[in-house]
């Protein structure tokens, strides 16, 4: 009930927790549930509480993504589609200057593809927002994200910054991996429980900011990944799915081999619609 900066008032936890309640009643009726059942219901809650892993729950049941798509039903189709935060936002990253690039090598990160990614933020009626903030996070070629590898330094491809006077940024990173989601936890036994598979499409996670406008969370896909379909937490859009262009010439980045671009426009919601 926090999905945006609304207040959560007694009024609105007393409507929703009384129906929320009705229909677990009528569920555990309609399947008989055991009292070793629910007791094993309660131990999984709390070990998820333990393991700090309620996001992660929610992203897998899909619960994150209904959210989303109730907290922005009402948007027209003229300024970016959000989508899920996730649990692996780190607070306070990095400032990264221009040129901005997000990462530092490091042992083990293998033969990845350096990945150049840029566009304009603007208003859903294409004026620059010269004042925008973006802050993006991603798992790196190898080893998933900063917080799970101890190869890579704190808040490796992580960061915040600017854009230019006309709106533009550009960001270079390398081009990101499907991934699992953690499965060593009480959400990986679920996983296993149901049969639901742990994959993640790769993605970039973006936060993007500016005065009068309603702050936008979305994430970036590719095509041709294998889990695009079949992400397991269901967050893909097809909008938000963005081509990817290989340049032979690496040359101009300090690179012997080839590179890719990835252009994406960033349109947001002014403030006073919401
Ligand atoms: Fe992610």
């Amino acid at each position: 009930m926090s999905a945006s900066a609304d207040v959560v008032t007694n009024e609105r936890v007393a409507a929703v927790s009384t129906d929320v309640l009705a229909a677990l009643h009528e569920v555990l009726g309609r399947h008989q549930v055991t009292e070793a059942e629910w007791r094993g219901v309660l131990d999984f809650l709390t070990d998820v509480g333990r393991a700090d892993e309620f996001v992660l729950l929610s992203d897998v049941t899909r619960t994150s993504v209904l959210i989303d798509a109730l907290s922005h039903a009402a948007e027209d189709g003229g300024v970016t589609a959000s989508d899920v935060e996730g649990p692996l936002y780190r607070e306070d990253p990095p400032w990264r200057e221009r040129p901005v690039k997000i990462y530092a090598d490091y042992e083990g990160m293998g033969e990845g593809d350096v990945l150049i990614v840029g566009g304009r933020v603007t208003s859903a009626e294409g004026e620059p927002l010269p004042g925008a903030v973006l802050d993006v996070w991603q798992t790196g070629p190898s080893g998933g994200y900063d917080v799970w590898d101890e190869r890579q330094p704190a808040y490796n491809f992580r960061g915040r910054f600017g854009v230019d006077d006309s709106g533009a940024y550009e960001f270079q990173t390398m081009l990101p991996k499907p991934y699992t989601v953690p499965t060593d936890g009480p959400v990986g036994r679920y996983l296993e429980l149901v049969g639901q598979h742990p994959w993640r499409p790769a993605h970039i996670h973006f936060k993007v900011e500016a005065d009068g406008h309603v702050p936008l969370t979305t994430q970036v896909f590719f095509p041709g990944d294998p889990y695009l379909e079949d992400d397991t937490i269901g967050a893909v859009k097809p909008e938000l799915v963005r081509p990817l262009t290989r340049r032979e010439d690496g040359s101009e980045l300090g690179l012997d081999r080839p590179f890719y671009t990835c252009e994406f426009d960033i349109k947001l919601r002014p403030a006073s619609r919401s």
